[in-house]
């Protein structure tokens, strides 16, 4: 069943169209250099770019997977969570699709998307859930921090979450002191390959509490308070380069060690990791490494795909119309604060 995704919950217009699990277009336009001179995202500008890129975007997908909009067997798009106005664009749109071509809509959860972005591999990216186990996900975006164990498909159990600072924020928020541009996280994964982790011991917030949940706002003040006291560092471009590595290893300790010590207590053979700042390459070497060393198995969703994009909201939606999921009414609304679970 071909079908048409659309994904406009914050700062990418994404469109694609997936057919039986396989990712036939995925089509993004990111606003990062819109926002970026506002040092993050204003929700006002993220809506009215969705606005002027939604139906250009929507044409380059279906064009890409050759598909009429007459042949879709049907529509989603996110429902939530996410900025209301960015959220509202794509899913009314998408709702007016399904209305025009008389096919079933469904709305999607943004985050129940990024715990199956982890399946899709290849080249065209296929998700094969005939080899779905038991997981346990981690998702790290600038906006949000999950621990979440997926039992079977469609059955999650959020396990924690940030108390305060999503992780990707906490690279965002202590590269803008450093005086990077926004989002800092790429920048600080570039100059941390030059530097020294160990070279600034920065806390390691809740990594020993027996609970999932993470908090990061600690560590950002203590980067603060570490850059008064060391007046002059930033004119070093060693000394940044070794900041730089020392934040972001005490961000991946935490990430890295609260998700293998869930894994290891829910017993699950399988660990995935999605969402913007799972394109670190630190915390991809430290899971990886550490999956090993435990013999989980990893999926850690391919760079295109830790980003936000339509395909996971497509891959999702189709798999679970084939579930038997009941379709999104058509009068349906947005939920900006839609909790996973
Ligand atoms: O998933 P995403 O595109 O959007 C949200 O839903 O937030 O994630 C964006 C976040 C930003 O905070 C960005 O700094 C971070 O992901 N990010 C990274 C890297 N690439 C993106 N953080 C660390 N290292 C990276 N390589
Ligand atoms: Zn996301």
């Amino acid at each position: 069943m071909p079908l048409l995704a659309i994904e406009t919950s914050c700062d990418e217009t994404s469109a694609a169209v997936v057919h039986q699990g396989r990712v036939l277009s995925n089509v993004v336009s990111s606003q990062i250099s819109l926002h970026a001179e506002y040092g993050g995202v204003v929700p006002e500008l993220a809506a009215r770019e969705h606005l002027r890129n939604l139906i250009p975007v929507a044409r380059a997908a279906l064009r890409e997977a050759s598909v009429e909009a007459g042949q879709l067997d049907a529509v989603a798009a996110t429902r939530g969570p996410g900025l209301p106005n960015a959220l509202l664009v794509g899913f009314k749109a998408a709702q007016a699709a399904a209305f025009v071509l008389g096919r079933p809509f469904l709305g999607i959860h943004h985050h129940q998307a990024h715990l199956y972005s982890a399946w899709l591999r290849g080249q065209p990216p296929v998700a094969d859930f005939s080899k779905f186990q038991p997981n346990l996900s981690l998702i790290v975006s600038g906006g949000h921090t999950l621990l979440v164990h997926v039992r079977a498909e469609l059955d999650h159990h959020v396990l924690g979450s940030t108390v305060d600072d999503a992780a990707g924020e906490c690279f965002d928020k202590t590269g803008k002191m450093i005086g990077l541009p926004y989002p800092a996280g790429p920048e600080i994964d570039r100059l941390a390959e030059t530097g020294n982790p160990k070279a600034y011991a920065f806390p390691r917030p809740m990594i020993d509490d027996p609970n999932n949940d993470f908090s990061f706002s600690g560590l950002k003040t203590s980067v603060r308070y570490f850059l008064r006291d060391h007046p002059g560092l930033l004119d070093d471009a060693q000394r940044v380069r070794d900041l730089c590595a020392s934040v972001q290893a005490a961000i991946v300790d935490v990430l890295v060690t609260k998700t293998i010590r869930a894994a290891k207590r829910l017993r699950v053979g399988c660990v995935t990791a999605s969402g913007g700042v799972t394109c670190n390459r630190a915390l991809r070497q430290r899971l990886t490494a550490a999956c090993e060393r435990e013999r989980l198995t990893l999926l850690l969703a391919e760079r295109n795909f830790c980003t936000d994009n339509a395909a996971m909201i497509g891959i999702l939606a189709e798999r679970m119309l084939m579930l038997r999921s009941e379709p999104t009414t058509l009068d349906a609304d947005i939920l900006p604060n839609w909790a996973l679970g």
